[in-house]
């Protein structure tokens, strides 16, 4: 939680992952969440979930800014924030998030950001142990017709 250990760029993302929030279109679930992407080349860039009247086609936050960032030619990422209105708990990403993080660096830093700016940073490798990689389509199968 101490602040004097992290870099501008860090909490100029975590400050972005809350202000994204204000973009959220949650009319079902009244729940806003915002997430900020740390590109290598210090790029910041944003997502907000985004909900459907048929409920299932929503994305979440973080995959929207993943998506964003990707279809823009950014697929190198440090860190990605996360942060929704929850007063007192850390909000974490899901599981289909952690998968979409973890496909693009097992090393990607991971801040759980409160919406008064506390944080806590956890590497994605931990939120998702044992994650299921491109590496795995190569591997050795057993014959199959
Ligand atoms: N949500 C996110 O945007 N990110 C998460 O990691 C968890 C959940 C969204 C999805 C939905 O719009 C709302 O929060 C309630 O589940």
């Amino acid at each position: 939680m101490e602040d004097s250990n992290i870099s501008d760029k860090i909490r100029e993302m975590m400050a972005k992952s809350v202000e994204a929030k204000s973009h959220a279109y949650s009319p079902y679930s009244h729940f806003r969440v915002g997430a900020a992407l740390l590109t290598d080349d210090g790029q910041i860039i944003e997502g907000c979930n985004v909900e459907n009247a048929s409920y299932s086609l929503g994305v979440c936050a973080e995959r929207c800014a993943i998506f964003k960032a990707v279809s823009d030619g950014h697929s190198n990422f440090k860190a990605i924030a996360v942060n929704s209105d929850i007063k007192d708990e850390f909000t974490s990403p899901c599981g289909a998030c952690r998968q979409v993080i973890y496909e693009f660096g097992k090393d990607i830093d991971v801040y759980l950001v409160k919406p008064d700016m506390t944080y806590k940073m956890v590497p994605i490798k931990t939120l998702l142990p044992l994650g299921f990689h491109g590496e795995c389509l190569n591997m050795k199968k057993i014959l199959t017709d």
